[in-house]
């Protein structure tokens, strides 16, 4: 359904009520403006070959997407879809430039073990560069995974099929990672056809492969894979699973990031032979702090290392527990905190009934396990399995670590308690004229986009802003014969800054939007202003034009806008040129304060920032700063 109602103050209720809560709960943000995909172009969507019958009874199946310079590729059902971005202007149709079909042999044995003839299909669930010729691309083909490898820029396939187990799932409804790191690739997934055997695996490179211990619930324990990344000696895996340590509570899900050391070469025959000697892992804390902390503990998804203040960080979206009260945050995590968090105290349960506490050091082994061997304190050990046995054995009953990674600023970007689950993001960390301002797109199971300002910035704004909320799901363009429900939900985004506009997946098709749509203000100031879109500028002779970064638009920087030159502005609301069956409207909600990362006002936080706002909001006037030049 599009607008569930959700039960919107319960949580906030809920926080209230906590006895001696001294903040409140944060409030949902109300977007500045709402909109629909009426107007964009009809054939900005994608759901599969037209003369694929399998695609127009069940649409696209969409797996995942592979951006590779300006080529976006798209993982689907039996197809690998490749579309030149290049090529592709905006407006244009959504037609790929080429593409390879891999379906499975084996639909007729894959219905005899009980599955139903609609999932006997070859689904893509891995596609990564392999080097900078070929792609691996692994399917769950029919449940019997397999793997190919592809040319990147003929997508014929290349050498012989290689298994698919610990690589890529049995059944496509289970999750995966993988990356190339120095030549092997990492992956994470389930191993086998009852998805009961959780792994993280290293193979074909030169090394020795290695996985995680088996049907061993302390290492993972009914994980779910949201994202890997290479940084530094390490590969790291984040995940959500069932709680090891708040068993006591039912099956409650905590958030995790693991890593594993790239020069591992698992244990001794005594110990850990053929496992990783390196595997830890840490919660990641998603919450508001308080008196009585309140978690965000659902790991949903997470962004590559992006630019935040300085810092490289990841950006995530996390949900309440799925029995609890719907809420959802957008948390980020500096790599260096997590970096940190791997150096703290081990976690281990006393007894069998009792809590989870640190480790004394006294009782931990030297050197550290779980360290690198070759490097710091294992530096002596040129190998892992040269390491002493005690060292692994300890390791092998203590991958958790005792601390929570922090989120960045201690606290999300954004809560949401009343309006519909987010589950997917992608970040902007140059966006704006000057190339430092962070956007965040956030992907909901309703199938709307939000486009948010988080806190900070220039203007150390206190709170995020959603500066458009912008409805893509089009039944007509998307539907299929899977379950209606679910076709809404948005499983895949991807940014193509360069082309300015916005990826979005659903099951069934993929769709296109604009970053912005900056000639809907018109020749109107205001509303140009009061979008705060780091993606808009005003220009004194051309009114709302769009920002592509430097270089991008020519737009005078001159500084000599004149207070009188407000623009033309009907009923203080949009822009009356805005494109041609545009149905977004523009709303000035009542944002904290109207300041905009780039304008003028930013360079003197405080009381001028509602000065501009005042003046935009109330009097449709613009700053009169002496060097008044970008103002949205
Ligand atoms: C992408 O571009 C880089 C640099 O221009 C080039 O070295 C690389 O081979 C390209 N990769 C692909 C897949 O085309
Ligand atoms: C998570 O962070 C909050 C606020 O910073 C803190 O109060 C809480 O103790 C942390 N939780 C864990 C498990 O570390
Ligand atoms: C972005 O860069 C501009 C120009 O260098 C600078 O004036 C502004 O302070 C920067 N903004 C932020 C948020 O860092």
């Amino acid at each position: 359904m599009p607008r569930a109602p959700h039960p919107m103050p319960l949580l906030l209720l809920l926080w209230l009520s906590l006895p001696h809560a001294q903040a409140a709960f944060p409030q949902d943000p109300i977007p500045l403006v709402t909109s629909d995909l009426q107007g964009s172009s009809p054939l900005s969507w994608f759901r599969g070959l037209e003369e694929d019958a399998v695609a127009a009874e069940l649409g696209l199946d969409f797996q995942r997407f592979l951006t590779l310079n300006r080529t976006l590729l798209v993982a689907a059902r039996d197809h690998v879809f490749s579309f030149d971005l290049q090529a592709q202007e905006e407006g244009e149709g959504l037609v790929p430039n080429k593409f390879l079909t891999w379906r499975s042999q084996d639909v007729e044995n894959c219905a005899v073990r009980g599955k139903l003839t609609d999932e006997c299909y070859n689904y893509i669930r891995v596609l990564v560069p392999w080097d900078s010729q070929r792609l691996l691309a692994c399917g769950t083909n029919s449940f019997s995974p397999m793997c190919r490898s592809y040319g990147i820029t003929s997508l014929q396939q290349e050498g012989e099929e290689l298994s698919g187990q610990a690589r890529c799932p049995f059944d496509a409804t289970q999750s995966n990672v993988a990356i190339f790191a120095e030549g092997s690739l990492y992956s994470a997934t389930a191993a086998d056809f009852q998805a009961s055997d959780a792994v993280v695996y290293r193979s074909l490179g030169s090394q020795p492969p290695l996985r995680s211990a088996k049907y061993d619930s302390k290492w993972l324990r009914e994980p779910h894979f949201v994202y890997a990344v290479e940084h530094r000696d390490h590969v790291y895996f984040f995940f959500r699973e069932v709680a090891v340590e708040e068993s006591r509570l039912g099956r409650v899900q905590f958030s995790r990031v693991a890593r594993v050391c790239k020069r591992d070469m698992g244990g001794s025959p005594r110990a850990l032979d053929r496992h990783w000697t390196s595997f830890l892992k840490l919660r990641l804390n998603c919450s508001v702090p308080g008196d009585s902390t309140f978690y965000f503990d659902v790991l949903q998804a997470l962004t590559g290392p992006v630019n935040l203040h300085g810092r490289s960080a990841l950006f995530g979206v996390f949900t309440t527990q799925t029995n609890s009260i719907p809420g959802s945050a957008v948390c980020a995590f500096y790599l260096d905190d997590i970096e940190r968090g791997f150096e703290g105290k081990f976690k281990e349960q006393r007894s069998l009934d009792g809590a989870w506490t640190p480790v004394s050091e006294d009782r931990v082994p030297s050197p550290r396990p779980g360290s690198c061997a070759g490097v710091g304190g294992a530096a002596s050990f040129s190998s892992s399995q040269d390491l002493p046995d005690a060292v692994l054995l300890f390791i092998k009953a203590h991958p958790l670590l005792d601390p929570a990674v922090p989120p960045a600023t201690h606290q999300p970007l954004l809560t949401l308690t009343s309006r519909a689950l987010l589950t997917q993001v992608a970040v902007d960390g140059v966006a704006g004229p000057h190339r430092n301002t962070t956007v965040l797109f956030l992907g909901s199971n309703d199938g709307t986009v939000l486009k948010v300002l988080p806190p900070g910035g220039q203007s150390l704004r206190p709170e995020p802003i959603i500066l458009e909320e912008i409805d893509a799901y089009s039944p007509a363009r998307c539907s299929g014969k899977r379950s209606a429900q679910a076709s809404r939900r948005i499983i895949g985004l991807e940014l193509d800054t360069e082309g300015h506009r916005l990826f979005v997946a659903f099951p069934g098709c993929i769709v296109y939007l604009p970053l912005s749509r900056c000639a809907r203000h018109g020749a109107c100031q205001r509303s140009c202003l009061a979008s705060q879109d780091p993606y808009c500028g005003w220009h004194r002779l051309r009114g709302c034009v769009s920002i592509r970064g430097p270089g991008g638009t020519d737009v005078d920087v001159t500084g000599n806008q004149e207070s009188t030159e407000h623009g033309d502005c009907q009923d203080g609301a949009t822009g009356s040129q805005s494109g041609p069956g545009d149905s977004a409207y523009v709303h000035l909600g009542p944002g904290p304060s109207l300041e905009t990362p780039s304008s003028p006002s930013d360079a003197h936080p405080g009381p001028q920032s509602s000065t501009l706002g005042a003046h935009t909001q109330g009097k449709g006037v613009a700053w009169e700063g002496p060097s008044a030049v970008w103002t949205c």
